[in-house]
């Protein structure tokens, strides 16, 4: 049981404004437009006065950082972080999903940090394979879904069939709030399901400043959009009679997801994405200890650490960690105690870090994200927390890798910095380490949930442990977990292997999916369950 003493003073304080706080991350396929949804919901909450300070790319005032000599070369981003923003009348923490090449199990991670997500769709593809692994992070987490269609001012699909994907490939019914109006390309504004009114929009120069828009009554919608409208009441109440309806229940318990059609570019519908977090996604609720016991969000400060980054500050090559505030107040300057070493841990430098805007921050509560500046004792999966007793909570989880490479010393001499190095990189889950009883050299193989991983982990076995690290990638892309030791014999051969992970657990690997498959048909008995990407 928690028996820690609730902070009486400020009880009431911290429960309001953890009521307050709106805490989510964007998931989807690179490309389908989560920059630049960043930036306009920024811009909508009067952050940032000028679309393109969150976006890093050409020819925009970018804030994705070069910190590390890699990234600066392949000019991406590998850090994730936090958007602090007040709208209405609530505080949202926007929380960075790294994407593209970055994408790794930092990206999964943040998904532990967020108490809704908000799934960005392109609306000529529909459901593409990054945002279905994230989702799947989400459906094993429970994490309630809102799903935004973007991109709706070019030509795309069919609203009802984007619909209807949801349903059949992820079991998530839609329940459209929004209904466009006027097909993808055509984009004349959406009818309001719950108003049933039409909010027109009208253009602004390149989207640069919040869209203007027009509330109609259905009459004059009627009467000014002619077909169009006629069209999109249809549809709309076809979904009605679906099983469209909005059912927040349904919602909250992740079985059915509120739909927005819009523009991130045009600034199109963010401000009903914006209302409807507000309105609807989780406030949040006291996080369960590694005990199973409930830490009330009134009780003193906790928060565990979801993500470390090495070297954000070229000049000082710092480490921050980025902590996600469970419960209590954080005031800048307290001393932490960190239940996994049982020490200090001192908060003077405490930072809200999104891309390369810093800024210092002297409190924060539940729902919250903090960045602790010199961090170098604070791992991955770490919890923070003021006075007694200890408060801990479950370590992270690891994902299912796609990507594995055999590591050897580049330098014999160095063997044992190089053993050294990889426990710490393992226990910090840059990636994660697999050993194999058939490698006789006993090497162990590296796997990753994205390449970029590697080569963080390269570059910190050389530049923290002096031992260069020599990578020989196995053509493996397919994992399964094999639940029955016994039948290791039947799956190791040429063109598949078994490795073992440090937990226990053991992994069958295969080229590919069809390989995967012959398996499956040569040997029916074989148990090999899927790893969802949170186990
Ligand atoms: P990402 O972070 O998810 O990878 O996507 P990003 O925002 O960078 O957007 C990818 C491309 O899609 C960008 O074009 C962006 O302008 C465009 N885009 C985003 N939202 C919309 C939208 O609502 N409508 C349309 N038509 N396009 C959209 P780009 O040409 O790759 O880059 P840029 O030069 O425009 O920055």
């Amino acid at each position: 049981m928690t028996t820690a003493t609730p902070v009486t003073a400020s009880s009431a304080t911290v429960l309001a404004e953890a009521g307050r706080r709106r805490t989510f991350a964007v998931i989807s396929h690179p490309d389908a437009g989560k920059s630049t949804m960043t930036e306009a919901l920024a811009l909508h909450a009067k952050v940032i006065s000028e679309a393109g300070a969150v976006h890093g790319k050409a020819g925009r005032r970018g804030v994705v950082s070069d910190w590390m000599e890699m990234e600066k070369a392949r000019g991406i981003s590998i850090t994730s972080a936090a958007l602090q923003f007040s709208y209405r009348d609530c505080v949202i923490n926007l929380l960075d999903t790294p994407g593209h090449a970055d994408f790794s199990e930092d990206t999964y991670r943040v998904l532990s940090a967020v108490d809704c997500a908000v799934m960005l769709l392109d609306a000529a593809k529909g459901l593409e394979p990054q945002t279905l692994k994230l989702f799947d992070v989400c459906r094993y987490r429970g994490i309630p879904v809102i799903t935004f269609i973007n991109k709706w001012d070019r030509p795309g699909r069919n609203a009802l069939d984007l619909c209807d994907e949801l349903g059949e490939r992820i079991g998530l019914q839609a329940m459209p709030l929004t209904w466009p109006v006027g097909d993808a390309g055509h984009f004349r504004g959406v009818l309001d399901r719950r108003g049933g009114h039409f909010v027109r929009y009208q253009r602004t120069a390149g989207g640069a400043t919040a869209a203007g828009e027009e509330h109609l009554p259905p009459s004059q919608a009627e009467a000014e959009e002619g077909a169009n409208w006629t069209r999109a009441s249809e549809e709309a109440e076809l979904l009605g009679a679906s099983g469209g309806e909005f059912e927040l229940e349904r919602f909250l318990n992740a079985t059915a997801t509120p739909v927005l059609f819009g523009s991130a570019v045009l600034n199109f519908g963010v401000r009903q994405l914006l209302d409807l977090l507000v309105e609807i996604a989780p406030r949040p609720t006291a996080r369960l200890d590694a005990a199973g016991d409930p830490r009330e969000l009134d009780t003193p400060f906790s928060a565990f650490v979801f993500k470390v980054q090495t070297g954000m500050d070229r000049a000082h090559r710092d480490q921050v960690a980025f902590a996600r505030v469970c419960s209590g107040v954080f005031e800048r300057g307290m001393v932490v105690t960190n239940a996994a070493t049982g020490k200090p841990f001192a908060t003077k430098y405490v930072q809200q870090v999104f891309g390369q805007q810093r800024s210092t921050l002297d409190t924060a509560f539940p729902g919250d994200v903090i960045g602790l500046v010199n961090a170098t004792a604070l791992h991955v999966g770490d919890t923070l927390h003021a006075g007694k007793p200890v408060v801990r909570f479950p370590g992270l989880p690891s994902f299912a890798p796609a990507h594995f490479a055999v590591a050897r010393p580049a330098d014999l001499s160095r063997s044992k910095q190089f053993r050294k190095g990889i426990e710490q990189l393992e226990s910090e889950g840059v990636v994660q380490i697999l050993r194999s009883l058939r490698r006789g050299d006993g090497a162990p193989v590296f796997a990753a949930v994205g390449p970029m991983q590697f080569e963080v982990a390269a570059h910190r076995l050389d530049a923290e442990f002096k031992s260069p690290v020599r990578l020989e990638p196995l053509p493996y892309t397919v994992v399964r977990r094999l639940a029955d030791p016994k039948q290791r014999s039947i799956v190791d051969g040429n063109r598949t292997e078994v490795l073992t992970r440090t937990d226990g657990v053991d992994l069958a690997l295969f080229p590919d999916s069809t390989a995967l498959g012959v398996m499956r048909r040569l040997h029916p008995e074989v148990r090999l369950e899927s790893l969802v990407a949170g186990t």
